[in-house]
């Protein structure tokens, strides 16, 4: 299984964008977490296709395009276009979850499927097959910073077992409240791409990034 720390770029100086990204491929980070917001799937409004394209012009990362959107079916081939490699959905937000999946796949990225913390597993298990990586959202979408929502933890394991039972290869993301102590939880779970801003973000962040991998690793190590 394939263990990656994806920082979300919400928790960035914007300000200084361009440099942040460089210091993480630099430490080696090969995936980033990208957070579209459009106040209306969620409170907030964060940024879209004009960022992505723009910082896509220097950067080789696995651009992970995290849609809070509703509807996003209207949008997947502009976040294509835009430098997408994945592009994750929400199950809440699509009328058709579906049609959105098999979208972006005809698109030819990565397909995602992200679920909020009230949203069982059940709704989105028969798709496991169909999509390379579930998101299992451990805060309400809209914001970072928050606290990690224990109840998720079941959700992540429930998902582990399911994946295994059918034999796929089928990715788990975390996104939400990942830090020292809920970065072992949610690997013990069974999540292998964690999602992570504030955890990232603040303070130094190369030195973060080589600590938070440190760690990642010796957890690693111990559930292998
Ligand atoms: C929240 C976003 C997250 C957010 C995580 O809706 O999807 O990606 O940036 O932030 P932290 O890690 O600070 O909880
Ligand atoms: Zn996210």
């Amino acid at each position: 299984m394939e263990y990656q720390l994806c920082p979300s770029i919400l928790s960035a100086d914007f300000n200084r964008l361009g440099e942040q990204i460089q210091t993480l491929e630099k430490e080696g980070v090969k995936w980033l977490h990208i957070d579209v917001m459009d106040g209306d799937f969620v409170p907030s409004i964060s940024f879209g296709m004009p960022v992505i394209r723009s910082i896509r012009k220097e950067s080789k990362m696995f651009f992970d395009v995290h849609l809070m959107v509703s509807a996003p079916e209207r949008y997947i081939q502009d976040f294509v276009d835009c430098g997408a490699d994945s592009i994750t959905v929400h199950a809440e937000a699509c009328e058709d979850l579906e049609r959105a999946v098999e979208l972006i796949r005809d698109a030819g990225v990565k397909v995602g499927i992200s679920i909020k913390p009230a949203t069982p597993v059940n709704d989105i298990s028969h798709l496991l097959e169909d999509v390379d990586m579930v998101l299992v959202m451990t805060v309400q979408p809209g914001f970072g910073g928050q606290k990690y929502i224990d109840d998720c933890t079941e959700k992540i394991r429930e998902l582990r077992e399911l994946i295994e039972k059918e034999e796929l290869n089928t990715d788990i993301q975390v996104d939400g409240g990942i830090n020292d102590s809920t970065m072992e939880t949610v690997i013990r779970a069974g999540a292998n791409l964690l999602v992570a801003g504030s955890y990232v973000f603040n303070g130094d962040l190369a030195s973060n990034v080589n600590r938070i991998n440190r760690k990642m690793q010796e957890i690693i190590n111990t559930v292998e």
